[in-house]
Parts: C-alpha cells; sequence; structure tokens
C-alpha cells in the first residue's frame, strides 16, 4: 500500500528520496510524487502516475534542497493520476502532504471547505489535511497539524511541510505506521523501515495518536494535544543488504531459498532440551494462566490465516486444547462472543494489517486476552497485544508471502510444544517434536535442491486455466496456502478443498483440464487420500502429489523428506511456493509484485 518517505539534514534530498521510495516499491502502488523546500524557502513539487522511475524522469536537474517528503500511492479515493499523487498541496503552496490511511469523513469536510471558497485539485481524500493546516491560525505548525487532526475521523500516517517553517517535518500517526530513523545532523521518516535502513538503524516507532517534529539535528514526540512523550530510539535487526535481492532474480525466489535458514533462527536460543520444551520470553504467560486456558481462537488473514489454521491444529495435537482460526476480517464484524477463557491469538507479518489489529482492539476493549504471532518487531499489533512472539523471518519483500508462512507455522508449532509441555504433553513426545523441529532446516534444504524438477512440473502444468488444490486435516491448510499462493503470483484460479469434500460437489469439476495437486502425507489418513486419488483418476484428471512417496495413481509425485506427523505440514508447502514462482514466470507475471496486491493492507 501507500509508502512515506521523508529527509531533514544536509544532503541533498531528492536523490535520497527517490531511492527511499524504490526501497517501498514492494508495498505496491500506482503513481509517486517528492515535495522539497527549494533554497529561498518555497515548496516545489513533483507528482508521476506510474513508477518511481517515472517519477524520476520528471525531477527536474535544479531540485536542489535539503529537506523533503516523499510518497508512492495505492489509489483508494479517486483513480492513479498524477493529480491524485500525493504530495497534497494548499491553494497558496504553503502546506505539503503525504498521507497514508483514510480519512473517513473526507467527503463532510470537502464539502464544507468548498462551501467556504476552497478549490480542490485532487479527488483525494488526503487534499482536504493541507487545506485544513493551511487553514489554521495556531502559532506553531504543530498546533496547526494538530487543530487540522481534530476535525478528521479515519487513519493517518502523514508527514508535512510547511513553508513559514523550513526548519521541520511534522508527521503523525492513527493505525498507519510511521518509524523516525535517527541519523547524525539528519533525520529521516519513513512507513517502513525498509526506506531508512540504508541510512541509520537507530529507529523510533510512533505510537497511534503521537506526532513527532524532526529538525536537522534534533527530535521530539509528542501527543496529538501536544504532551511531551518518551521515545528512545531501538536498533533495527536487519541490516541494509537483507532487503537486497542477493543475486537472486527476484524477492520471492530469495525468499523463498532463505528458508531453512529462516526456520533456524526461530528456534535458535528457544529450545529447552532438559524440560523438552521451549521457552518463548514474550508470552506473557505464567504457567497456572496456560493451564487454565479453555480455548484458542486465532485470527489473521490471507497467508497468515492459513498459518494460523495449522497452528490450531498443532495446537489441538500437542497442548490438546480446542483452538481454531478465522479471518480476522470476518470475526471483527460478527459481534463475537469473547470468553474470558479463550486465549485470543493474532497472526500478521507485517504486524500492521488493518483487519487484524481492528480485531486485536476490539478483543482488548472487551477484556479478553490476546498474544501477537508477528514477524516485524515493535509493529502495532505487536505493541497491542498482551505478549506474543516474533517469528524472526527477517524482512519480507516480496507481496506474496513465502518464508514468513513457513516461519509462522514453525512459532506455532513452539507455541503448541511450550502449552502441552504446560499441560499433558509427555517428555517424550515433546523430545520426539524438538527432534522434529531440528531436522527441517536440513529438510527444507533438500526439498529446495528439486527446482529444476519442480520448474519441469510447472511449465507441465502451466497452460491450465484453473486447478484443484486438496488435503485432509493436516493437508487441508497446506493446500488453500498453495492455492492462494499459485492464483496471487500466476493469476491461474486455484480452488482448494478438502479432500474428504470431494464427493459433495467439487468432483463435478474433474476433467483432462482441470488438474489437481493433492497433498498425500504418510500419517494415518493415507489410505483416504489414496482412495481421493482414484476418484480423480477415474474420471481422468491430472494429478499432481506432494507426498513422501511415490502415489502409483498420482501423474507426476514431488517426494518431500517426512519428519513427525504433527509437524509435516510445515514442509510440504515449500515445493508448492516454488511450483507457483516458476508457473508465475513461465507467464511471465510480475512475481514480486503481482497486479492489485500491496504487502501490507492498512486499509479495510
Ligand atoms: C499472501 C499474503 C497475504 C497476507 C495478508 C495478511 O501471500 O501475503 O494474504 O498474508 O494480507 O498480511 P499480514 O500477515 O501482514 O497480516
Amino acid at each position: 500500500m501507500c509508502g512515506i518517505v521523508g529527509y531533514i539534514g544536509r544532503r541533498d534530498v531528492a536523490p535520497l528520496l527517490l531511492e527511499g521510495l524504490q526501497r517501498l516499491e514492494y508495498r505496491g502502488y500506482d503513481s509517486a510524487g517528492i515535495a522539497i523546500t527549494g533554497r529561498s524557502g518555497e515548496l516545489r513539487t513533483v507528482k508521476a502516475k506510474g513508477r518511481v522511475r517515472d517519477l524520476e524522469a520528471r525531477v527536474p536537474k535544479r531540485f536542489a534542497g535539503t529537506t523533503g517528503i516523499a510518497h508512492t500511492r495505492w489509489a483508494t479515493h479517486g483513480a492513479p493520476s498524477d493529480a491524485n499523487a500525493h504530495p497534497h498541496l494548499d491553494a497558496d503552496s504553503a502546506v505539503a502532504v503525504v498521507h497514508n490511511g483514510i480519512i473517513d469523513n473526507a467527503s463532510e469536510l470537502r464539502a464544507r471547505l468548498s462551501a467556504e471558497g476552497t478549490a480542490f485539485t485532487s479527488e483525494t481524500d488526503t487534499e482536504v489535511l493541507a487545506h485544513l493546516i493551511a487553514r489554521s491560525q495556531a502559532d506553531t505548525l504543530e498546533q496547526r497539524v494538530s487543530e487540522a487532526l481534530r476535525s478528521v475521523e479515519g487513519t493517518y500516517g502523514l508527514a508535512v511541510l510547511h513553508r513559514d517553517f523550513p526548519d521541520r517535518i511534522v508527521v503523525a500517526r492513527n493505525g498507519s505506521p510511521v518509524v523516525l530513523g535517527i541519523g547524525e545532523k539528519e533525520m529521516f521518516v519513513a512507513s517502513d523501515v525498509a526506506a531508512l535502513v540504508a541510512h541509520t538503524r537507530q529507529v523510533v516507532t510512533l505510537a497511534d495518536g503521537e506526532m513527532a517534529t524532526l529538525k536537522a539535528d534534533d527530535f521530539r514526540t509528542y501527543t496529538t494535544e501536544g504532551s511531551r512523550t518518551t521515545a528512545t530510539p531501538t536498533t533495527v535487526e536487519w541490516e541494509a543488504e537483507s532487503y537486497d535481492m542477493g543475486g537472486h532474480d527476484t524477492y520471492m525466489h530469495k525468499e523463498i531459498a532463505e528458508q531453512a535458514e529462516a526456520v533456524d533462527r526461530v528456534l535458535r536460543g528457544r529450545i529447552d532440551d532438559k524440560f523438552a520444551t521451549v521457552h518463548l520470553g514474550g508470552l506473557n504467560l505464567d504457567p497456572r494462566e496456560a493451564r487454565g486456558v479453555r480455548r484458542i481462537k486465532i485470527l489473521g488473514c490471507g497467508t497468515s490465516y492459513h498459518a494460523g489454521q495449522i497452528g490450531a491444529q498443532l495446537i489441538e495435537e500437542l497442548a490438546r486444547i480446542p483452538a481454531d482460526a478465522e479471518p480476522a476480517s470476518e470475526f471483527r464484524y460478527r459481534n463475537p462472543v469473547v470468553d474470558p477463557d479463550t486465549l485470543y491469538v493474532a497472526v500478521s507479518q507485517s504486524g500492521e494489517t488493518y483487519d487484524v489489529l481492528a480485531a486485536v482492539q476490539e478483543l482488548k476493549r472487551k477484556g479478553a486476552r490476546v498474544l501477537g504471532v508477528v514477524n516485524v518487531v515493535g509493529s502495532a499489533i505487536a505493541r497491542e497485544a498482551d505478549g506474543g512472539t516474533y517469528v524472526h523471518a527477517g524482512p519480507e519483500v516480496c507481496v506474496v508471502s513465502t518464508k514468513c508462512f513457513t516461519n509462522t507455522v514453525v512459532a506455532f508449532a513452539l507455541l503448541a510444544l511450550h502449552l502441552g509441555r504446560i499441560r499433558d504433553l509427555s517428555v517424550a513426545d515433546g523430545r520426539r517434536i524438538i527432534e522434529g523441529l531440528r531436522r527441517l532446516p536440513g529438510q527444507i534444504d533438500e526439498i529446495l535442491k528439486a527446482e529444476p524438477e519442480i520448474k519441469r512440473l510447472a511449465l507441465h502444468f502451466a497452460d491450465a486455466k484453473s486447478m484443484l488444490f486438496i488435503g485432509r486435516v493436516r493437508g487441508y491448510p497446506v493446500a488453500r496456502e498453495a492455492s492462494l499462493k499459485l492464483k496471487e503470483v500466476s493469476y491461474i484460479h486455484a480452488e482448494a478443498y478438502p479432500a474428504s469434500e470431494l464427493k459433495h460437489g467439487p468432483l463435478a469439476l474433474v476433467e483432462p483440464a482441470m488438474p489437481t495437486v493433492a497433498i498425500v502425507p504418510d500419517d494415518d489418513l493415507l489410505e483416504k487420500n489414496r482412495a481421493a486419488l482414484e476418484e480423480i483418476k477415474a474420471r481422468s484428471g491430472r494429478i499432481l502429489a506432494v507426498a513422501h512417496q511415490e502415489q502409483e495413481k498420482a501423474d507426476h509425485t514431488i517426494i518431500v523428506p517426512k519428519n513427525e506427523d504433527e509437524l509435516d505440514p510445515i514442509l510440504m508447502g515449500i515445493p508448492l511456493q516454488l511450483f507457483a514462482y516458476h508457473t508465475a514466470l513461465a507467464l511471465g507475471r510480475d512475481i514480486d509484485k503481482p497486479r492489485n496486491l500491496a504487502k501490507s493492507v492498512t486499509v479495510e
């Protein structure tokens, strides 16, 4: 979704901002723009529909300044166009604003301002902010921004320049991330650390309701009401290089390839061999409380929801606590019964997905205990939750999630083991799971070695218009995630069904033109899964199986190494990530930025 970058210091600002915008390109956008404070204090802007390189081509040779803000826009109010791209200015070009989020009462504010004579130049909700700030008569820019924000309902991460206050950038956050980058006699602001980590790893993440003023050698944070807040910079865990492509042609390929390393990281320092358990420092759940949990409800969206579905099964199997997963986007709108003995777990790679955050806030308001399973440290969901665990996958740049999915499932396995060992999981079973977890990185590497064969299979199936994915119990969420991966990145229609449901409808779809991908683990359901393959074969369906041994009824089998039954789902989806990747490559898709999708969905 939209991205913000800002800089104040001594360096030439335009190249810095363009580089920052390029680092945010992965989030998905349709236009970009930049505003700087020129040498004599005037505000100058350049905007372009399209890519950051289109914007760069428009930046005049003489565009000098040392303070500026920039933006990549993902259209919500008004089509992608030069006029709708941010920054937005007031009529006198005194104020420039870049904004992520949505102003819910924008039409009401527009009508009011128009009636009072304000002429609008764009269709965006953001432009009202520029006019409101410009109209304020308050003494300081900080007061003018907070006065404008008092009229506004909705979500925002924003950065503001003002011609009359050329020594500062004022920023504010409510529901959309804002991170300050603290440098040596220079300050940065961005909606995502990716845009500033090449320059500084010292960051301050603003909380909702917080604002900040950045000057070249100083910053301060305060509430929208003006009371000072304390902000201690923390060090970003990742080097700038973690955000690079590292010799791969796409981020998706890089991120699939680094999964063994990522899983190693989520396990590191957490295993306790003596008690056959794991330590998860941030859970904030003592053993007595853990024993008192009667149900676990996992909430997430998209891929994270699928990881949560596998997580729920792991919790039921290892800890024997009833657990299920639900899309956070559905949960929050059905006035859910919030039960004090239920532990809620919010799962999100970005930690900023609006539907998940809103569900967490609703739960907290009703007094529920919420844990977060999150990748981005210090993100909104991580901060809002009562405790939780980080999945330590490292930065995931491709819009389509791969390594974060795998690490999230491993994090759930750790949580399930931890809860299990507090409850009734035996030492022997605890050891068995720990040994299984330790085998994962080596087994992932083994799977990745089969890439040439998986590529061959992808080319074989790339002409399909539609594909069916089936799995049973542990295999079903794997099938769902694999079908989501294929449709997102290749645009081939794919549908996932429990194998047990085939006879109840989807069998009608089976014919040679509708291939089936089947998840067939060697577990107690192997024969049942084989029966489903028979049913498909009998109707001339083509079958690609992912299994622990060759499947006679399948036309092709991708063999994955066997782990413990409970942990098999972690491995079985990985070849299908490569399958989706190579299918998309064969079809010439924009792999890292699939059409219509954005990396973090910070709006409803
Ligand atoms: C799919 C994908 C999305 C996200 C979903 C939630 O590849 O990446 O389905 O999983 O938008 O995002 P997070 O995990 O950031 O909450």
